[in-house]
C-alpha cells in the first residue's frame, strides 16, 4: 500500500526541485524559495493550446515543468516563422516583464504541458532582491541570442538539407533518447512544425525525410523521428553550400 505523503511534504519537495533546476532560482536561500514558492501559481494546457499571442500585454512569468512550448512568430498569410521550443525548467515570457513592452512572440503548447505562473510583481522582486537571478535571467537571454543568430547564420549560408540536418540534430542533442535503432530526437514535431523552424516549405522537408528514410539516415514514423546514421546527418550539414 502506498502512503499519501502530506501535502506540507509535497511542497518542501517540489521547492527543492525548483530550486536545483530552474535557473531563475539557482543558489536562492531555500526560506526564500519556499516563500515564494506559495506566490507560484499552477496551471495546465493540453496539446496545442495558446498560451498567448504575439502583441498581447505580458504580466506573467510562466516555468515549465513537464510539456513543450513552441515559441513562433505568425505571419499575415497564416505561416508561422518558430523561434524556439522551450521544455522542462525553461522561462517563458521574461521579455515584456523585463521591458514592459507587449509579447515579442506567441507560444503554443505542442504537448499537455504544465506550467507554474509569477506575476511580474514577484518575478521584479525576485530579481531586486536575489542578485543571483539577474545574473540567471542575463545566462538565459544570452543564450537564446546565440541560438538565434545560429538560425539566422543557418538561413543565410546552408541548403534545406543542411538546415534540416542541423536542427534534428540539435534537438536530438537537447532532448534525444537512445533506441535500439539509433537516437529517437524525443521531440514530437509534425513535418509542417519541422519546415516552420527552419524556413523552408513541408513539402521539401517530407522530400529531405523520405530520402534520407532509403538512405538509412533517419527513420520516421508518424511524428516520431530516430536519427539512424549520425555521422551521415552531420556531413549533410558541413558540406552545405
Ligand atoms: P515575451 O516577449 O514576454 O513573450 C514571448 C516569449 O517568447 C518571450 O518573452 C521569451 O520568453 C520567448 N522568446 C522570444 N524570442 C525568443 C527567442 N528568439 N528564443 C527563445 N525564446 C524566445
Amino acid at each position: 500500500m502506498t502512503t499519501r505523503r502530506s501535502s506540507a511534504s509535497d511542497r518542501t519537495d517540489e521547492a527543492s526541485d525548483l530550486l536545483r533546476n530552474v535557473v531563475l532560482f539557482r543558489g536562492m536561500p531555500p526560506q526564500m524559495l519556499e516563500e515564494l514558492g506559495r506566490r507560484l501559481r499552477p496551471d495546465r494546457y493540453r496539446a496545442h493550446s495558446d498560451i498567448f499571442h504575439e502583441g498581447d500585454e505580458g504580466s506573467t512569468l510562466y516555468i515549465i515543468l513537464s510539456g513543450a512550448v513552441k515559441i513562433y512568430i505568425p505571419s499575415l498569410d497564416g505561416r508561422e516563422v518558430v523561434l524556439a521550443v522551450h521544455r522542462k525548467y525553461d522561462l517563458l515570457g521574461e521579455m515584456s516583464l523585463l521591458d514592459d513592452d507587449p509579447r515579442s512572440a506567441s507560444a503554443t503548447t505542442i504537448e499537455d504541458t504544465e506550467v507554474v505562473k509569477l506575476s511580474r510583481h514577484d518575478f521584479l522582486s525576485v530579481l531586486d532582491l536575489h542578485p543571483e537571478a539577474q545574473r540567471a535571467i542575463i545566462d538565459v537571454l544570452v543564450a537564446r541570442l546565440r541560438a538565434t543568430n545560429q538560425s539566422i547564420q543557418d538561413a543565410y549560408l546552408l541548403d534545406v538539407p543542411g538546415r534540416l540536418a542541423r536542427r534534428l540534430l540539435a534537438i536530438a542533442n537537447e532532448h534525444g533518447e537512445p533506441t535500439e535503432d539509433g537516437v529517437d530526437i524525443g521531440l514530437r514535431v509534425s513535418q509542417q512544425e519541422l519546415a516552420n523552424m527552419i524556413g523552408a516549405s513541408r513539402v521539401a522537408v517530407n522530400k529531405q525525410l523520405q530520402q534520407w528514410r532509403k538512405q538509412r539516415i533517419v527513420d520516421v514514423n508518424r511524428q516520431r523521428v530516430t536519427i539512424v546514421n549520425r555521422a551521415a546527418l552531420e556531413r549533410e550539414y558541413s558540406l552545405s553550400p
